[in-house]
């Protein structure tokens, strides 16, 4: 159980902060709702006390003798504000404190995420973007926004994340706040003295700010008619934790997400594509500028060498084999593409699913797609595919192993970005 704080400004998306309570609560967290005043006229005060069960005041003026400008700061766990607007933003990054919200973030001590929700237009307006690199650069986690359908007949980026991405986002932020001397993070230690980690909650070495990261995420299908496809029981889960988990490390972070249908995750831009060759174009095209790349998606090694235009119908006869072709390794190709163009410093991940896990065979494998790291996890009987757990042995290039226990899909993507973020230094 956390201190959450949930601040929320004036924003439309305010209505969606609603089901992040909700969330929130449901998982055993107690909830402090700080809204602004505006935005109380997009929800109102009764919907957040009934759903936090905790008194909901906007102003510095109420319950001034328990002192809560700067007792909820100091004493919460998280701080999440979501919708953060244009204009807290600019109240946050001038350090402003004139309501109970602004105060909170002023001495809050624990990590503080920002989630921005407004017009395009605002949030690339120059003020917001440097607004925007001061709070990231005094340590606020401020969360890109989605792009998408916005409040009137516009789309373009400037989104509210999903509730249950912002929930996730939360948990796995919680997950890192550990007592001291404690190990997280395959290896960092908390300083003597600290209850949480730095203000990122990432120790600098293992960040990723100003790193472009691509991952791919879910599976492949390969159709045979317009009505069915080879396909896999990929549902995304791992790489979009990987997404989550770099974007919350600084990351500017692109998906190629085959079939996924998971909200988008929180901070990281997704290309939708369908079989095993849309994904090989897509991955070869982002690969170019990214520092690393990593292959999560389950993709298909063989599709139909044709495609019926029509739906295949039964006529009593014995129908016929489906003539397979093989498709591009992506992974290969990836790497290939690295040593060609001379971006060698560039780290190529690879997954394997394997039913039966083989040293020897994981890193003939690694040899064979050329990648710098391939992450190893066992499948079938409920694991890997679809679980929201999974474990793994990590094989390196050099021929080290570690082994990362069962545990969330999020805490084997830090390991992983541990180990990406050491080869990048
Ligand atoms: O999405 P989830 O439900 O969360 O499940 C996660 C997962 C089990 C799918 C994931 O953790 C995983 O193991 N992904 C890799 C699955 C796989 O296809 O392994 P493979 O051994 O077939 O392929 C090895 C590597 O080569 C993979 O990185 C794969 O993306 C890549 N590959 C494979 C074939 C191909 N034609 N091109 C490729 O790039």
């Amino acid at each position: 159980m956390a201190r959450v704080i949930l601040g929320v400004s004036a924003g439309i998306a305010a209505y969606k902060s609603a089901s992040l309570l909700r969330l929130l609560r449901e998982a055993g967290h107690r909830v402090r709702v700080i809204p602004t005043a505006d935005a109380l006229r997009f929800v109102g005060e009764p919907t957040w006390a009934a759903l936090s069960g905790e008194p909901v005041a906007t102003d510095v003026w109420t319950a001034v003798d328990e002192v809560a400008h700067v007792r909820l700061g100091q004493s919460a766990d998280l701080v999440i504000v979501a919708p953060a607007t244009a204009d807290l933003l600019a109240r946050a990054a001038a350090g402003m404190s004139g309501d109970l919200l602004t105060a909170t973030l002023l001495t809050a001590r624990c990590p503080v995420v920002l989630a921005p929700a407004m017009h395009t237009e605002m949030w690339e307006h120059p003020a917001t973007t440097a607004n925007v690199a001061l709070l990231r650069k005094r340590g606020a986690i401020v969360i890109d926004p989605a792009s998408g359908r916005l409040t009137g007949a516009d789309t373009g980026p400037g989104r509210l994340p999903d509730p249950e991405e912002l929930f996730a986002v939360v948990q796995a932020l919680l997950a890192r706040l550990i007592p001291a001397g404690n190990t997280v993070l395959a290896g960092n230690t908390v300083p003597a003295g600290n209850t949480v980690l730095a203000a990122g909650t990432v120790p600098a070495a293992a960040s990723l700010a100003g790193r472009r990261v691509v991952i791919s995420a879910g599976g492949t299908r390969e159709e045979l008619d317009p009505v069915r496809f080879l396909g896999n029981w990929s549902t995304g889960k791992q790489g979009y934790a990987l997404a989550r988990s770099a974007a919350l490390r600084g990351a500017e972070v692109t998906v190629v997400a085959a079939n996924v249908e998971l909200p988008d995750p929180a901070g990281a831009r997704v290309v939708r594509v369908v079989s095993a060759r849309d994904m090989h174009a897509a991955m070869l095209a982002e690969a170019g500028i990214a520092d690393a790349v990593v292959m999560t998606a389950a993709v298909a090694d063989f599709r139909p060498v044709a495609r019926s235009d029509s739906k295949i119908k039964k006529d009593g006869s014995q129908p016929d084999p489906i003539a397979l072709t093989e498709n591009p390794d992506i992974l290969h190709d990836l790497a290939g593409r690295r040593a060609r163009e001379g971006q060698e410093g560039q780290v190529v991940v690879g997954f394997a699913a394997e039913t039966d896990p083989d040293p020897q065979a994981a890193q003939a494998k690694l040899a064979r797609k050329g990648c710098d790291l391939l992450v190893v996890n066992p499948v079938g009987n409920g694991r890997g595919f679809g679980s929201a757990d999974n474990e793994a042995v990590v094989y390196s290039r050099e021929g080290s192993q570690t082994p990362i226990p069962r545990g969330s899909k999020e805490a084997l993507a830090e390991v992983v970005w541990d180990l990406v973020a050491a080869r990048l230094r």
